[in-house]
Parts: structure tokens; C-alpha cells; sequence
């Protein structure tokens, strides 16, 4: 094919982060409306060169956040193409609606839209294993060591329980309405896991507690999830949240917009991802209300907010 093209979507982590990068198991749901599109053409006698709204340059003069996309770029294409495929020249057009840096997986999912337009390209097909190899690299080069949540979310129909590093779908009993909210700040997600990290070695007793607390409420809420049990749900996620306070990762600022939403009526709220700045995620009893707690996160200072239903199935 003379272009190959290839989506992905965000993601959000409903339970379980920084638990799962200590072996526990995490809850991930897609967000199909923030999407990333991409676009890989073959340019024989030019090198490989990237263009975006987000960021723009060529393989020799990348800037630091290019280095990701490079390395999805050269993987994915060695993963999928004849031999020397990996060095081909090409122009790599990247279309994203995902914000940076707020916890929703803009970088895996550049990478994972890298990986089907290389496979588009060569007109194949990449097994899950391969395909998450591919991302799990430019991951590594974005995060240092990413559990691998990211990179199975972000391709992901519907929601995944993530352990072990793999992911299988979990059933939803009835639809779920989520608010999200961008606290406008942006959070560091590798510096937000290596505080957890320092703190983990100073005081291993009271973390691992935590650590673990945050563990039994990802397996506990498959079932609430099966059920379609919102407030169950509502009330693990309050728990989580005050949990990930107690680790190190949270901020007056994403403390605010939780209580805004509950103050609001949502069944609860909590940071998503790293934290330490990014988004709040809140469940609401129905889209109606979602427009309501939307409203409220907005006055509490939140720049943005996007409302999602994950449907029953
Ligand atoms: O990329 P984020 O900010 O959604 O964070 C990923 C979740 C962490 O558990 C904090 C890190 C990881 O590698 O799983």
C-alpha cells in the first residue's frame, strides 16, 4: 500500500493505579472520543520525519518528546515489514485529541496508531503479544518501566482487568456515565512512581498496607462491575482516592474536584493515573446528571471535562 493508517483511543483508570505496578490488579475503561490518528507514507531519499500539531522534526533532530514516537515508529515497522523495513524513510503524520501528560495515555496510544499504520501499510496483522511489544517500547522510552496498562487500555473496546501484564475484558451489568476532569495541571507519572517508590522504602509497613487495600478494591469491583452496581462503585472509588492520598500522589487541587463531584451527586470520584496533577474521574447515575457534575468541576477550576458511557455488555 503506498499509506497505511491506524487509530487508537485514551483510556482511564478507573482502579488500581501505582497498585499495579506492584503486581496487583487494575480496572482500565476506554475513552473512544479522545482518539489519535496516524498516517505512515514511504518517502525513499528522505529521512524518517514526523509531523504533528503536537510536536514536529526528523529522525536525526528530534527533540526529547519525539524519542517515543521514534522508537514506535522503527519497531513497529521492523515488527511488520521485510527485513530493513525498521530503517525505511518515511513521513509519520500524527492527528491527536488526547491532552498530555494528564494521566488518559496520549503516549501509548500515539504509539499503538503507530503499530496498525505500519500494519495497514504492509497490509498484515499483529497479534495482541506483538502489537503490545511494540508499545511496550516506546513506553519504556516515554516512562522508564510502565506496567503495560497503557498499552492494553489504549487498544481495548471495552473495559480490561490488567494483571500480570495481560489484560482480559470484564463484563458491565448496566451503563456507566463518567465525568472526567483535567485539573489543568500536569502530572509526571514516572516522578509520581518513584515518590511512591521512596516512600515504599522509608516506611514499607504503612505503604504496602495501602498498596494493598488499593489491590482488594480493583478484584473486589469486577463484581460491581458485572452487577452494574454504581454505587458500589461510587464508594470504592472515594476509597481509592483517599488511598491514593495516603501514598503520596494526590493534590489539594484533585481533593477539590473529588468533593465537587460528590457534592454534586456523583456515586464518587478519584484521581485516574499517576496523579500528582491530570485528571479526576467521576461516575454519575445518569447523563443528566453527568451535565450537572460537569458543570460543578468546571466552577471548582477544571479547564475541561469530557463525559463518557461505557456501555453494558
Ligand atoms: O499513564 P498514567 O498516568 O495513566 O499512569 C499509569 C498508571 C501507573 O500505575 C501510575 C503507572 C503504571 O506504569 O502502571
Amino acid at each position: 500500500r503506498a499509506v497505511g493508517t491506524g487509530t487508537a483511543h485514551a483510556k482511564a483508570i478507573l482502579f488500581g493505579e501505582h497498585a499495579v505496578v506492584y503486581g496487583a490488579p487494575a480496572i482500565a475503561v476506554p475513552l473512544h472520543q479522545l482518539e489519535v490518528e496516524t498516517m505512515i507514507r514511504p518517502t525513499p531519499g528522505s529521512e524518517l520525519r514526523i509531523e504533528s500539531e503536537l510536536f514536529a522534526g526528523t529522525a536525526s533532530s528530534a527533540p526529547e518528546v519525539l524519542r517515543p514516537v521514534i522508537t514506535a515508529v522503527r519497531a513497529a515497522l521492523g515488527a511488520v515489514g521485510a527485513v530493513g523495513a525498521e530503517e525505511m524513510q518515511a513521513q509519520l503524520r500524527v492527528r491527536s485529541a488526547i491532552p498530555h501528560g494528564r494521566g488518559l495515555g496520549s503516549s501509548a496510544a500515539v504509539a499503538a496508531a503507530i503499530a496498525r499504520a505500519a500494519a495497514d501499510l504492509f497490509g498484515t496483522e499483529l497479534d495482541a503479544d506483538a502489537f503490545h511489544e511494540i508499545v511496550q517500547r516506546a513506553e519504556r522510552v516515554a516512562h522508564g518501566n510502565p506496567s503495560g496498562i497503557d498499552a492494553r487500555a489504549v487498544s481495548a473496546a471495552g473495559p480490561i482487568r490488567f494483571h500480570g501484564g495481560s489484560a482480559r475484558p470484564t463484563g458491565v451489568g448496566a451503563p456507566l456515565t463518567f465525568v472526567l476532569a483535567d485539573s489543568g495541571v500536569p502530572g509526571s507519572t514516572a516522578a509520581a512512581v518513584a515518590g511512591v517508590r521512596e516512600r515504599r522504602a522509608a516506611d514499607p509497613v504503612r505503604m504496602d498496607r495501602a498498596i494493598s487495600q488499593l489491590a482488594d478494591i480493583a478484584e473486589g469491583s469486577v463484581l460491581d462491575l458485572e452487577l452494574g452496581d454504581r454505587s458500589a462503585l461510587g464508594s470504592r472509588m472515594l476509597e481509592a482516592h483517599a488511598l491514593l492520598g495516603r501514598i503520596g500522589v494526590s493534590t489539594v487541587q484533585l481533593d477539590a474536584l473529588v468533593e465537587a463531584a460528590r457534592a454534586a451527586g456523583a456515586h464518587g470520584a478519584k484521581l485516574t493515573g499517576g496523579g500528582l496533577g491530570g485528571c479526576v474521574l467521576a461516575l454519575a447515575e445518569s447523563e443528566a446528571q453527568a451535565e450537572h457534575i460537569a458543570l460543578a468541576l468546571r466552577s471548582t477550576g477544571a479547564p475541561r471535562t469530557w463525559t463518557t458511557t461505557v456501555a453494558a455488555a
